[in-house]
């Protein structure tokens, strides 16, 4: 039978004996997969594991320096690397969904490539690989889908050299989550909504830019702390705030308004091949509105969106 305790013992001394003395980079999210992956190479190898945590100046409000502290936290050796400005000089004026992803996964190759291949001897690329990414070869976790649907754009980056490392391939995501407890992480890792690679630039509709960026990750926040405040984040599989196109009439005082639209969603799913909209509290879907639309400046209107996928999709871009 199958125990993440078992599972911890012979990987680490699996990754031990193979690794031996040689340096090892790993691309971290903040996602699950890539941070249990890091700790266990982190058990293995200390600090001959070199993280890598990008910033794309698309992450949730506060997370980057949040994360970046709790990776610190855990002994990781861990280098943040701030490229927001790369990012949204590549994103500007794009409005094409797909040619959003390809501009970050593009920029985001370029900045690992940058970082991965300062460090010296290195031998292995490690990867947050899990089984359901393996069959589908799809991944809903950051750098190494990112990675592997770009990797043959524009030919293969140095670090793409590199021998792959993937202490996860075998598992799912909930042995995932077992094997991160067993090793004592930081539930607030372990239960993380999944985020896309791309982050807040999916969930803008059309072009981004900083002030929209701003503006979505004061509304996103709202939402996922009051998700915690009523304890229903541990019972929706992902939820976030989508940046609607269009300015819409509202009323201020004696003062008429026109301004943005914030969509909310938050979905059930197991794998994110299907979702259903999932039946929040009208009492909690209140309170939200009125505290977005009360303290996000710009905002005069919520909706929730009520879709099942199929035939929508859990992002909007
Ligand atoms: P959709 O919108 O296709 O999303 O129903 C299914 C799951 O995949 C995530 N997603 C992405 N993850 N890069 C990623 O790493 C992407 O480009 C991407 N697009 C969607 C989405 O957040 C959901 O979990």
């Amino acid at each position: 039978d199958w125990t993440p305790g078992a599972f911890v013992d012979m990987t680490v001394a699996d990754l031990k004996e193979k690794i031996g003395d040689d340096k090892v980079v790993l691309g971290l999210s903040g996602g699950v997969d890539s941070s249990v992956a890091a700790i266990l190479l982190h058990k293995a190898i200390g600090k001959n594991l070199h993280c890598i945590f990008v910033n794309n100046g698309l992450l949730r409000k506060d997370e980057y320096d949040q994360v970046l502290h709790q990776y610190k936290d855990l002994g990781l050796n861990v280098k943040g690397v701030d490229a927001t400005a790369r990012f949204m000089d590549a994103l500007a004026g794009i409005e094409d969904p797909e040619l959003k992803r390809k501009a970050i996964g593009r920029v985001f190759i370029e900045v690992f490539d940058d970082e991965a291949t300062s460090i010296e001897n290195v031998t292995y690329l490690a990867q947050g690989t899990i089984y359901p990414d393996v069959i589908e070869s799809i991944s809903v976790n950051g750098p190494s889908a990112t990675i592997k649907s770009h990797h043959n754009v524009g030919g293969l980056p140095d670090f793409m050299k590199l021998k792959i490392v993937e202490p996860l391939r075998m598992l799912f995501k909930d042995e995932v989550r077992r094997v991160g407890k067993e090793m004592d992480m930081d539930p607030n890792i372990l239960g993380r909504h999944p985020f896309p690679g791309p982050g807040l630039a999916i969930r803008i509709l059309g072009a981004i830019d900083q002030g929209k960026v701003r503006l979505l990750q004061e509304a996103d926040a709202i939402f996922i702390a009051n998700l915690k405040k009523w304890e229903l984040y541990d019972k929706v599989w992902q939820a976030g705030a989508i940046l609607l196109p269009v300015n819409s009439v509202g009323v201020m005082g004696d003062e008429r308004t026109y301004e943005k639209c914030v969509a909310l969603r938050a979905v059930e799913s197991t794998d994110g091949m299907t979702a259903d909209w999932v039946d929040l509290p009208y009492k909690f879907l209140q309170d939200t509105s009125n505290e977005i639309i009360n303290k996000v400046k710009g905002v005069n209107r919520v909706v929730y969106d009520i879709s099942s996928k199929p035939p929508a999709t859990i992002e909007w871009e």
